[in-house]
């Protein structure tokens, strides 16, 4: 039965399961972690961007530490961004307001005496190589040890490259889409999908906050992998796992064996890890780092461009695919449609149930 002959109680009853998960209009979870921008990135000069609806401003302080305070000038809205930083002071470039790195007024200069009560919001942050994470909410709950900071991110034994995209689409359909892999054989298929994919087994873990789903594909594995280790031709594993970390995280392992010459595997299991840094920008768009973190091939710098550019060509295939989504639920707008859900998506499913309770106790 399709869904435009499907009941009215088929209908409502996925509107009820539609109406637990989180979607691109649920309130967006501030109490978190999430990264704001890649080290590098923050310099003495400002550096812009929106987090979860609020323009934000960084920079670093004379002594070398980050600060993010709201972008926004408390007298007219000015982006303080376009004023200058003097010393450790800020100062709009519209009529000159001047403010601290706490945020507060320090200056008005048509007036001896800036009102102690005007104050820019600021924003914790956190400094771990290579990443500066804000926390967009109670300050008070800004608890460093929920930081999803993954250790193999600056460590000797592991490579990273880190790329950026952003999406004209919801952060909730990102999570999704890391969940279920099955679009590797489809939407994927002309990068690193296999055809094998979608119809491998799954298995699943879904408890609690817990969800992680993992995939054992035979194949010949495609050129991003095949080509570093010098594997091209031959007969592979690809286990693929992905877990969800938190509203700003999400993990994609990769193991690869190669069955066909296992000489080549030398003394290392080869691996793959790309955290995927998730932060939204707005309910429709989010701002998508990943760090692709491999085991092997350490050295070798064009070996790690080339796999970065690869997983560039495919992430914006995920891009591609969440921006239409985001597009269709603003077009279509077709009375009593709801979207059918699969037992392989029941990770996803319940992941999403996991947002809409974190948002809905937020709101409370
Ligand atoms: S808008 Fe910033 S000082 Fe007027
Ligand atoms: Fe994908």
């Amino acid at each position: 039965m399709t869904q435009q002959t499907g009941s009215s109680r088929q209908q409502k009853l996925a509107s009820i399961s539609a109406a637990s998960m989180a979607n691109r209009d649920t309130p967006l979870i501030r109490n978190a972690w999430y990264v704001a921008a890649k080290s590098s990135e923050v310099t003495r000069e400002f550096f812009a961007r929106q987090y979860l609806g609020i323009s934000t401003v960084l920079f670093r302080k004379e002594d070398g530490s980050p600060v993010a305070l709201q972008n926004r000038c408390c007298h007219r809205s000015f982006p303080l961004s376009e004023g200058k930083l003097d010393g450790d002071v800020l100062e709009c470039g519209y009529h000159g307001f001047r403010y601290d790195c706490s945020g507060k007024c320090v200056a008005i200069p048509s007036q001896k005496k800036a009102p102690e009560n005007i104050r820019l919001r600021s924003f914790p942050v956190i400094e771990k190589e290579p990443f500066i994470w804000i926390w967009p909410g109670d300050p008070e709950l800004a608890d460093e040890s929920l930081l999803p900071h993954q250790e193999f991110f600056d460590h000797p034994d592991w490579a990273v490259n880190i790329g950026y995209l952003n999406i004209k689409g919801s952060y909730v359909h990102l999570h999704e889409n890391l969940l279920d892999l099955s679009h590797l054989s489809f939407l994927h298929d002309k990068t690193f999908g296999t055809p094998e994919y979608a119809r491998a087994p799954l298995e699943a873990t879904v408890e609690d906050d817990h969800f992680e789903v993992w995939r054992h594909v035979e194949c010949e594995l495609p050129p991003i992998y095949a080509k570093p280790l010098g594997w091209e031709g031959d007969k592979a594993t690809r286990s693929s796992g992905s877990l969800y970390v938190s509203p700003g995280l999400h993990m994609n392992t990769g193991i690869l064996k190669n069955i066909q010459h296992p000489e080549k595997m030398q003394d290392i299991q080869p691996m793959v890890k790309v955290a995927q840094l998730i932060t939204p920008e707005t309910n429709t768009s989010t701002n998508y780092y990943y760090a692709q973190c491999r085991n092997f091939a350490l050295d070798d710098k064009e070996m790690g461009k080339f796999m970065l550019d690869a997983n560039q060509a495919a992430f914006s295939e995920d891009v591609f695919a969440i921006e239409h989504i985001n597009n269709m639920q603003n077009v279509d707008k077709t009375p009593g449609f709801y979207e059918i859900d699969v037992p392989a998506d029941l990770p996803g499913v319940s992941m999403r149930r996991l947002l809409k309770k974190l948002s809905d106790a937020e709101q409370e």
